[in-house]
């Protein structure tokens, strides 16, 4: 089998990523990794962060993997820079191709920014954007309040409306773009459309991660150039039903076509005792 890209997220989130990457690259194999038991990510603090996404870069890095995309912009925020320095195959995070597509898509130069508690403290994206372009006008807000109804597998209805026009309403105003800086958030992306208005462009960084991706692996010389179909595997650190429901229900029509998705269930026992 050819060496795959491996793709970590604290839970389902990443799979909005994995599920561009899979558009983009459909020769690539990947091997997502959901730290589903330890999910939330967005309250832990920096140095948690970091351990967690240690431990689930070296259960990857176990599986040889040439690539690693940290689907996840908490863990982005607080790994990036280290596992970039690390580690000898290419990194990407989601929080510069977010802020590139956002920059790209404003025309009042007026972005918003959710996330996690996390990702916002961090000033992650401030930094980001600001790094190319100072003049713009940023507002950011944590919604703390998505991440576990997410993992529910609560994706549309009255309860998510509610939680959503909540959190957003204080984000109204004169943004014409609003960059979803929570991997998570593309699951419920109808219904912030739906409270921000059709004047507010909804920016998810996945689509220019895979770019990204796909011009690094070019770069490198690492594109798979064989006949094979790509078998993907997904890992869970906790239950598989929460995951595989949201994995069916994202991948669908990707399941009928390739019929290669496997899911596989790993409770990653080891992890938990290092
Ligand atoms: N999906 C993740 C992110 O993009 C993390 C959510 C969480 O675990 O709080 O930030």
């Amino acid at each position: 089998m050819h060496k795959a890209i491996g793709v970590i997220d604290s839970g389902v989130g990443g799979l909005t990523v994995a599920q561009e990457l899979m558009r983009q690259l459909p020769k690539e194999r990947l091997i997502y990794l959901g730290d589903t038991q330890r999910c939330p990510y967005g309250p832990r603090s920096s140095t948690e962060v970091k351990k967690f996404t240690w431990e689930m870069v070296d259960f990857l890095l176990e599986k040889d993997i040439k690539m690693l995309i940290i689907a996840c912009n908490t863990a982005t925020a607080f790994t990036l820079h280290e596992l970039k320095e690390k580690l000898s195959i290419p990194v990407i995070g989601v929080i510069e191709p977010g802020a590139r597509a956002a920059i790209n898509e404003t025309v009042n130069s007026h972005i918003g920014v959710i996330g996690t508690e996390g990702t916002i403290q961090s000033h992650a994206y401030v930094k980001a954007l600001q790094e190319i372009n100072p003049d713009l006008h940023i507002q950011s807000q944590a919604c703390p309040s998505f991440v576990p109804m997410v993992e529910q597998g609560c994706l549309s209805g009255k309860q998510v409306e509610e939680v959503v026009q909540n959190a957003l309403l204080p984000m109204k105003g004169e943004m014409d773009t609003l960059i979803l800086g929570c991997t998570h958030y593309p699951l419920i992306k109808n219904t912030i459309q739906r409270v921000m208005g059709n004047q507010v462009a909804i920016i998810s960084s996945s689509e220019e991660t895979a770019r990204e991706a796909s011009t690094i692996l070019g770069f490198h010389h690492l594109l798979y150039k064989g006949e094979e179909t790509p078998v993907h595997q997904f890992y869970s650190t906790g239950r598989i039903e929460v995951i595989a429901k949201i994995t069916e229900g994202i991948f669908k029509e990707y399941v009928e076509h390739f019929d290669s998705v496997t899911i596989e269930n790993a409770i990653l026992r080891s992890l938990e005792s290092k």
